[in-house]
């Protein structure tokens, strides 16, 4: 097996992401660098890369599990995987709920696949150790054949828990930060979009041919939408988009219903309108992306953001949500965030898509998953039917047509990785949620000056 030293040895020291931005810089740094950042490919294929990975990050951040909803009631439980590791969230019947490792005391066994409900204790089907929900051990077949054996030194692992607006959040390590902390300052940032309101209807997994960064970093920058995305142009600015720096997370905040200033001429209404159709006409009662006909009528005064926020306030009155403690802007725009290591929260204010990435059993395969949370009725109480969670082909899935544009580029973003020339990748400071993303890595890896410590 290669060392992983070898892997960043001078120039490519994953720790000296490039001359102008050493090991330990912020961010901020990046925009007194004269140049671009350079990241390691290996990063990204190497298996040695991604079992460090499996060692020290995974078992140490906070990760998206599920969402409430999946968990609900007393005796709902849920696996959530991460590569090989496991972890099971189960709701007791104190209606408290919990997270424990996927794995049995006697002899490991993995004791849950899937997701259920009714759960009223966690038994091993291997040879029927039992233990309630709250992880305690309660029963043990032929117990005179261990000696002595206390029920209170076989517990489950437990693994920490944590809720933000409709996601779960699993740590399996128990010193972590609380997430609060850990997610500081996205909470209180995304706080006006009220999460608590959104309820989650379904998770759609599609398995990719690509490294869990290769994906996730296609939703941590705006500057591919010129590329694969070209039918948004008139109908978004691309390139002046605020994006939020802070140590671990990011923020884009994309404005609607104006074109892009890469049209050196701009875009017509009627171009505009084509183009959100196209892209997102269904929250606006357009659901045809190939039909988007005139431009709808509008009111005395207003532009075509505002005419888009009122359709989607229309839109979504007629199915009982109101969006009226949302500003016309916050209305029309979305609003993603990044969250290290790897989701993306993107919410719009009738809905939030959470999209995350996980690793699958090689650095050129992950999971994508799209969890989708819209908005509940205002005053709701019961929050609808449970999630139907699905697993799609990579090759069939229709997934809308920008969604569908990723998907289809990110086999080939990964094979265009193996290729030996390419040392590095060459960010621009448009991509410093990207930067960011391999700065955090560094921390939980130990890769200060090139090398693990
Ligand atoms: S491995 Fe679970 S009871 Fe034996
Ligand atoms: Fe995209």
């Amino acid at each position: 097996m290669t060392d992983i030293r070898d892997l960043r040895n001078a120039p490519a020291m994953p720790g000296e992401l490039t001359d102008e931005t050493p090991a330990g810089s912020t961010i901020g740094d990046l925009a007194k660098a004269p140049g671009p950042t350079k990241v390691p490919a290996a990063r990204y294929t190497s298996p040695e890369f991604a079992a460090l990975e499996l060692e020290r990050l995974w078992p140490h951040v906070w990760q998206v599990a599920c969402t409430i909803d999946h968990v609900r009631d007393p005796g709902d439980w849920y696996e959530y995987t991460c590569g090989p590791l496991s972890v099971l969230l189960v709701r007791g019947q104190d209606s408290k709920l919990r997270a424990f490792q996927n794995v049995c005391r006697h002899r490991g066994n993995e004791l849950c696949a899937g997701s259920g409900t009714g759960m009223t204790e966690i038994r091993c089907n291997y040879h029927r150790w039992c233990w309630d929900l709250s992880g305690r051990l309660r029963e043990v077949p032929s117990r005179k054949g261990f000696g002595a054996l206390r029920n209170d030194d076989y517990p489950l692992f437990e693994a920490q828990v944590g809720t933000w607006g409709p996601l779960v959040f699993v740590n399996l390590d128990l010193d972590a930060e609380p997430l609060e902390e850990f997610l500081s300052p996205v909470i209180d940032d995304a706080a006006f979009l009220r999460p608590d309101e959104l309820a989650c209807r379904a998770i759609v997994t599609v398995p990719l041919p690509c490294n869990w960064k290769t994906g996730i970093d296609a939703f941590s920058e705006t500057y591919h939408v010129q590329g694969i995305h070209r039918q948004m142009l008139c109908s978004t600015d691309d390139v002046n988009s605020p994006q939020a720096d802070w140590p671990r997370h990011g923020k884009l905040g994309q404005p609607y219903g104006i074109p892009s200033p890469r049209l050196r001429d701009g875009a017509t209404d009627d171009e505009i309108w084509a183009s959100f159709v196209a892209t997102q006409g269904a929250r606006a009662g357009a659901p045809d992306p190939d039909n988007p006909g005139p431009v709808p009528e509008r009111h005395d005064g207003e532009s075509m953001r505002t005419l888009l926020a009122r359709l989607i306030r229309e839109k979504s009155a007629s199915e009982g949500v109101d969006l009226g403690a949302f500003t016309d802007e916050q209305v029309t725009d979305l609003h993603q965030y990044n969250c290290f290591p790897n989701i993306s929260p993107v919410f719009l204010a009738e809905s939030l898509s959470c999209i995350r990435t996980r690793p699958g059993t090689t650095p050129d395969d992950c999971y994508l998953d799209i969890i989708s949370c819209p908005r509940l009725p205002a005053g709701a109480t019961d929050r609808g039917p449970r999630p139907i969670d699905v697993t799609l082909d990579a090759e069939t899935a229709d997934l809308g047509a920008v969604f569908n544009q990723d998907i289809a580029n990110l086999r080939r973003a990964q094979r265009g990785l193996h290729q030996l020339g390419l040392t590095h990748l060459t960010l621009s400071r448009e991509e410093r949620r990207i930067i960011s993303l391999h700065r955090n890595l560094e921390r939980y890896l130990g890769i200060q000056d090139g090398f693990p410590e």
